[in-house]
Order: structure tokens, then sequence, then C-alpha cells
């Protein structure tokens, strides 16, 4: 059977909606989804594990029935086994546990899985790839932070990418089929770097809405410079 770990990993394009309008969530997703967005990450923050508060289950649900692509909850929360079941059920399939924010990650995972829900875990700029080496086989994906979790329009630390190569390095050495993203200060200047180190899912906000030619020319655009870092050969969306 192909080592899908070697292969290049398709490149997926995931949106914060962080900087949306929030009056008009529910418009704002089908934006994106129009824009040609691969799936949506919502940034789930309580006040305590970060220095801002976000989004409930209900405001998710609320706009699930909007579009059709994936959602993903971003579990910036302290203890997030108390609330997870209620962001599966608010329809995130897939759910990003940071390991900083339980004391048995391995336990979490396994409940997020249980939950009928994919896992990931998240780890923080000073967190080493080592903490994750342990529950690599319960998850589908590692997120790599490139800023410190809590707020967008941060900068980008490049300092990650090295971290970014290493847990691929781990993950194509185990044989895996694990996506690795990152998050934070992702942008046409900085999205190259993350993909040539290794990542394959790159979740952007700022970058998106301040386009001067919209959603869909950002998206395609920051898809193409990815693709392109990654050594993959150009999807099929061209960037006008
Ligand atoms: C940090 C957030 C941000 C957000 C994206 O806690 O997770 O990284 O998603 O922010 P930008 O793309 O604006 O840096």
């Amino acid at each position: 059977m192909a080592d899908v770990s070697a292969a290049p990993r398709p490149i997926h394009i995931a949106p914060s909606v962080l900087p949306a309008d929030f009056s008009r969530l529910g418009d704002e997703c089908r934006a994106l989804e129009d824009a040609g967005v691969d799936r949506i990450q919502w940034d789930v923050m309580d006040g305590q594990f970060v220095p801002n508060l976000t989004f409930g289950p209900d405001v998710i649900a609320a706009c699930r029935p909007h579009v059709s692509i994936p959602f993903e909850a971003h579990l910036m929360v302290e203890t997030p086994e108390v609330l997870l079941d209620r962001y599966v059920d608010a329809g995130c399939e897939l759910l990003i546990v940071h390991a900083e924010t339980t004391k048995h990650l391995h336990r979490c995972l396994g409940q997020v899985n249980d939950a009928g829900a994919r896992a990931a875990v998240a780890l923080n700029p000073s967190t080493p790839v080592e903490e994750v080496e342990h529950v690599l086989d319960l998850v589908e994906m590692v997120l790599v932070m490139t800023v410190n979790p809590g707020f967008g329009g941060q900068a980008y630390i490049p300092t990650m990418e090295p971290k970014v190569a290493q847990l691929r390095s781990l993950i194509v050495e185990r044989g895996l089929d694990v996506d690795i993203e990152v998050d934070g200060g992702i942008g046409p200047s900085t999205i190259a770097g993350a993909a040539a180190a290794g990542a394959n899912v790159l979740v952007a906000g700022s970058a998106l809405y301040k386009d001067p030619e919209g959603l869909a020319h950002a998206v395609a655009d920051l898809r193409s410079r990815a693709e392109e870092a990654a050594g993959l050969a150009p999807s099929t969306q061209a960037v006008g």
C-alpha cells in the first residue's frame, strides 16, 4: 500500500471567522463557502485559556444550516471535556483540543472520537512536538499555532517552521495519515514558508478579509501560493 504519510497532502484553506461581521454570521459563512474555502474554523475562546471570549455552541449551531462545508472548532478553552459534546451537537465535524488545556489529553481525544467527531490537537508556540508524540494515533490533524492564541491580526512567528518540519518528519516516520494545520498570521507573505515546512491546512482570518479584490481572490491566491511551495500541481481555481 502506498505510504500516504510521505505523499504531498492536499492544501486546505480554512478561514477563521474571527474578523467576520458577527451580526451576520450566517451570511458570512455562505460568503466563505462561495469563495471556495474547504472548511470553516470557529475560534472558540473562554476568556480563561486566552484573554478573549467568542462563540458558544448555539452560535455555531445557528450557522450550521447555512452552508454544507465542514466546521471545525478550535477549542481555546480550559477543561475542554466539559463542553466538547455540545460542539459536536452544534455541527462541528472536527474538534481541536489544545494539549495545554487538559491533564488527560489521551482520554479527552478519545472522548472526541467517542462523541462521533474527528479529533485534532493544537500546540501553542512554546509547546514542543514531543507533547503529542503519544496521541498521534488518535488524531487526524495537529495544529501548530503560529501566533500566541487569543486574537486575530497578530504577526506570524517564523520560528514555528522548524517545529512544523519536525512534526512532519515524525508523522512520515510513523507512516501516519495526519494533516498539519497552522493558524495565525497566515497571508500572502507567510503561507509559502509554512507550506514548504510541511503544513497543508492553512487558517487565515485577516488576510482573507483584507484582500481588496475580495474573498474569492484571497482564497485562490493563498491556495496557489501554498500549492506551489508544497510542490503540488496548481489546482484548477484560477487566481484573477
Ligand atoms: C488566534 C486565532 C487567530 C485567527 C486567525 O487565537 O486562532 O490565529 O484564527 O488570525 P489571523 O489570520 O488574522 O492572524
